[in-house]
């Protein structure tokens, strides 16, 4: 790839996805790009370029297809478990036994093919059913179509599942009915409990009408730059309740932020502006 079509990838990816494309990262768009390049049997990165920014690329949505490919979706089930015992000992009890509140609203902000935002779902649905009787709904939000299509699904392989505990895999998955087919499905009561939406971070307003208790929003900032994520922030507090929870992930500092967030657990922020009572 030419210094040139790399300055127009980057210039695209940094402004509309926000992900920071530095020079180190050229020979990985070049692989992932090269996979489009077969794909649509297109010679040099410099005529994909030119087709993918052209009107034809527009209508066709390779957009998207380069969305899909520059965005990396690493995740899992139970990752960073420890925010999951803290969810489990310490938030839920505080919103739902001591403030009674019997409406939870979550928000998975950069779900992926979706494990963050099932893991979700099993833990509240088991604190539901073991401790103290509430409702709850899941947004979960990515800017890749490709892994919200797989989010959807609600369907993983045994490899990608064994994170989950036995406990809840038994109440909450369902294996396939073709043994040689190794995947489960997470059962419909916790897929109907999410609802997967397609929403860009780098918009400047979110669509968005709930106000979020809990909201996740973990691996995503590492890929932007300090000012972006800072507007990023700004705007995802806005859809934060009162007295809220947010869990970035362990690697991602907000320290310097101006907002009425308080650190009360290992990358665990608390809304510090007060529920009217
Ligand atoms: C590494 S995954 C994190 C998944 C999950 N939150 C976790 O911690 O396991 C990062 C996700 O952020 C999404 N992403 C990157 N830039 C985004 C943007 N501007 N708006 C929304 N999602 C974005 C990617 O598509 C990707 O699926």
């Amino acid at each position: 790839m030419n210094p040139e079509t790399f300055e127009t990838f980057k210039k695209y990816i940094e402004t509309n996805l926000g992900i920071k494309m530095p020079a180190a990262k050229k020979v990985m768009l070049e692989t992932r790009l090269g996979r489009r390049l077969r794909a649509l049997k297109i010679p040099s990165y410099e005529e994909y370029c030119d087709f993918v920014f052209s009107k034809e690329g527009y209508a066709g949505g390779e957009i998207q297809q380069l969305i899909d490919a520059v965005t990396t979706n690493e995740t899992d089930f139970f990752r960073e478990p420890q925010h999951y015992d803290f969810l489990t000992n310490r938030v839920l009890p505080e919103l739902v036994i001591d403030r009674g509140i019997d409406e939870i609203n979550v928000w998975s902000v950069a779900a992926s093919t979706g494990q963050e935002a099932y893991t979700l779902a099993m833990v509240l649905s088991d604190f539901a059913r073991t401790k103290h009787r509430f409702n709850f709904q899941i947004l979960g939000t990515d800017i890749s179509s490709a892994v919200l299509e797989v989010a959807q699904t609600g369907i993983y392989t045994d490899r990608q599942t064994q994170k989950i505990p036995p406990f809840l895999k038994k109440a909450y998955c369902l294996r396939s009915r073709n043994k040689s087919d190794n995947t489960i499905r997470l059962k419909p009561e916790v897929r109907g409990k999410i609802m997967f939406r397609q929403l860009n971070l780098m918009d400047s307003s979110y669509p968005l009408k709930k106000k979020y208790h809990i909201i996740f929003c973990r691996n995503v900032f590492i890929y932007f730059d300090k000012p972006t994520q800072r507007k990023v922030l700004e705007r995802i507090y806005e859809h934060m309740a009162p007295e809220g929870y947010l869990f970035m992930g362990h690697s991602e500092n907000i320290a310097d932020v101006n907002l009425p967030l308080k650190n009360v657990s290992s990358a665990v922020y608390k809304n510090t502006a007060q529920v009217n009572r």
